[in-house]
């Protein structure tokens, strides 16, 4: 067997997050552990099914469960209604039961939509994260937010369920395209400016496991405090105001890792403006995202990426819930005026 560490996720049903290397094959004890279910319902797309769902299958099948398997076409286009009512009718079809389990393996599209099938299907069976890209593993598997998109927007129908358990395995994230794990690396960034350890670590010449561990400690504990996101889970979303602009504004080409980055940049050049931090220290910063995301260059107008806040679900009346960035391991949840949100955010040319 091999190591793995646990991080325990004290939400309203706590769960444990493994995090460990090669321990994919171990998958169907790890899931027998937290389990009495007679079947299990792998949820994947292509891609990933095509590399690990064997790997995942046989694991589960010599532990004593049935399999079977959703898997769908990749990419954010396929976290839909559609899909959904797809995967519901499958389950019908083959007969799961409340007792049975739902296995996410893939990535947040995955989590998400495999997520948000079993808060619902039968009023809600049990399920397990086996998340693939590094933003799955340090940031959507654990939370326990669920949702599909529609076409008036992304992640507007949704649920709240948490896992039975997180099973990571760092060792996927060898076939991962460099572009995808580079957004990931965007999320990383926004810990590392929310924890000072975590903006440490990332200096120095770290294992993907460490920083994974610290990501998802740091998001258990804020999850911990405010499960349904009234207060603090609020500064998980810094940079993210800026980020849902651009992804919008560029009909979601733009994918939300990356633009997730890109805002982040505008927190730093807010923070050098309202003298919270000086240029050189913002400049630093700046070549710190870029460095660990090759995020590049702001692709709209500032003027239009805040534009699009209107539709933001942080936004109520004339005002929005900001994480305000002022300086690494010092981020604070404020109130803005929509008016005023232009001025707030800054740009390079500060
Ligand atoms: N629930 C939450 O709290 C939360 C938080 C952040 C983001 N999200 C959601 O997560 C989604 C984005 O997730 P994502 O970036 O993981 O995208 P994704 O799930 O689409 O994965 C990106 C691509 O990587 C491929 N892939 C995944 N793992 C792989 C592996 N190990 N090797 C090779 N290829 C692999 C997939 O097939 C896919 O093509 C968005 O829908 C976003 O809304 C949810």
């Amino acid at each position: 067997m091999a190591d793995y560490g646990a991080i325990k996720v004290n939400a309203g049903k706590p769960y444990e997050v493994l995090v460990g290397r090669g321990i994919l094959k171990d998958v169907g004890k790890l899931i027998k552990e937290k389990c009495r279910a007679d079947r299990i319902a792998i949820v994947s797309d292509d891609v990933v099914y095509s590399i690990y769902g064997k790997t995942v299958e046989d694991s589960l099948i010599n532990v004593g469960f049935k399999t079977v398997s959703f898997v769908f076409p990749h990419g954010e286009k396929s976290k839909n209604l559609d899909t959904f009512g797809k995967a519901i009718s499958f389950l019908i079809e083959e007969g799961l039961t409340r007792s049975d389990a739902v296995a996410a393996l893939g990535g947040g599209v995955v989590g998400d939509l495999a997520g948000f099938l079993s808060a619902t299907y039968l009023r809600g069976i049990g399920y397990f994260q086996i998340p693939t890209t590094l933003l799955a593993q340090i940031d959507s598997s654990v939370g326990g937010k669920t949702a599909v998109d529609i076409k008036e927007g992304k992640n507007l129908v949704g649920a709240f369920k948490q896992p039975e358990r997180v099973i990571i395995d760092a060792d996927v994230l060898s076939s991962l395209p460099a572009e995808i794990f580079n957004e990931g690396m965007g999320e990383a960034v926004k810990y590392a400016f929310l924890d000072k350890k975590i903006y440490d670590l990332m200096q120095s010449d770290y294992k993907a496991e460490e920083l994974i561990s610290l990501c998802v400690r740091y998001k258990a504990k804020t999850v911990e405090e405010d499960e349904f996101e009234s207060g603090k889970r609020k500064l998980l979303n810094l940079g993210h105001t800026v980020a849902h602009g651009i992804e919008k504004l560029s009909d979601y080409e733009i994918p939300h890792g990356k633009a997730v980055a890109l805002g982040l940049k505008t927190c730093v050049y807010g923070a050098v403006k309202r003298n919270s931090i000086d240029k050189k220290t913002g400049e630093e910063l700046v070549a710190f995202i870029e460095k660990n995301t090759a995020a590049g260059d702001m692709p709209f107008k500032l003027s239009d990426i805040v534009g699009q806040a209107i539709y933001d679900k942080k936004r109520s009346g004339e005002y929005i819930s900001i994480a305000e960035f002022k300086e690494v391991g010092k981020v604070a949840v404020t109130e803005i005026q929509m008016k005023n949100l232009g001025e707030y955010f800054g740009e390079s040319d500060i």
